[in-house]
């Protein structure tokens, strides 16, 4: 569980972790391999059992990879977040600027686009801090509106943004190979409050 002073941490941008500390930082260009490859398990370890191996292979092969990746890091309308816990990484998110589908109508409106939390670090607080720093970087970006869009399937992320703040507004089609699936559509204000951590 998260020990140690919350506050500090959201100043520091560390997150101490019983003998483990993780740094909350932006994802650069160098980080391209290392966010391939984790963003490629984590997707796969989530929705592998749950999809058939040709549809995710086909997935996997359209949407990451070190080129894909490096791409979206030097991307001026992405930012990437990491929570790096050394040899590993713990996270990651990207939000994006997007247009969002009919169903968004908030001011402003952010794409939150991926977020991961790897297995060992689920349901023990990486998740709250690197949503804190998904609100910060959508906050710089002049978001007023964060919208994503979670698979119906999927009651463990969406539980977890309900208690973040999310509510549901639609449906969309979203695509693991050719395989069509129904994703919920979620909102939530970005709260105008002072950026915590202005260095991430
Ligand atoms: C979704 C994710 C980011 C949430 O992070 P987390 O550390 O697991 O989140 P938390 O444990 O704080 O919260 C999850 C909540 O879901 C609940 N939950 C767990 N399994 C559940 C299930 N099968 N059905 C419904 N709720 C469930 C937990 O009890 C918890 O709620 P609580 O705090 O009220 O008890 C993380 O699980 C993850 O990265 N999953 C794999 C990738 C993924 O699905 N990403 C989202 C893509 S849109």
């Amino acid at each position: 569980m998260l020990t140690g002073d919350y506050a500090a941490w959201m100043w520091f941008n560390f997150l101490r972790m019983e003998n483990q500390t993780i740094q909350l930082r932006r994802g650069e260009l160098t980080d391209a391999a290392r966010l391939a490859t984790f963003a490629a398990r984590t997707f796969a370890c989530t929705f592998g059992p749950d999809n058939r191996p040709e549809d995710i292979a086909a997935h996997l092969e359209a949407s990451y990879g070190v080129a894909q990746q490096a791409r979206e890091l030097t991307d001026p309308m992405y930012v990437t977040l990491l929570a790096d816990a050394g040899t590993d990484l713990a996270a990651f998110a990207q939000v994006r600027r997007k247009e969002p589908p009919p169903c968004v109508t908030g001011p402003a409106p952010i794409e939150l686009y991926r977020f991961y939390v790897d297995i060992p670090w689920q349901g023990r607080g990486v998740a709250p801090c690197l949503m804190s720093a998904v609100q910060d970087a959508a906050t710089e970006m002049g978001g007023r509106t964060l919208w994503l869009s979670v698979w119906e399937r999927n009651p463990r992320a969406r539980a977890f943004y309900h208690k973040s703040g999310f509510r549901d507004v639609g449906v969309a089609d979203f695509y693991v190979g050719p395989d069509r699936q129904r994703d919920r559509i979620l909102v939530s204000p970005i709260d105008p409050r002072p950026i915590h951590s202005p260095r991430v």
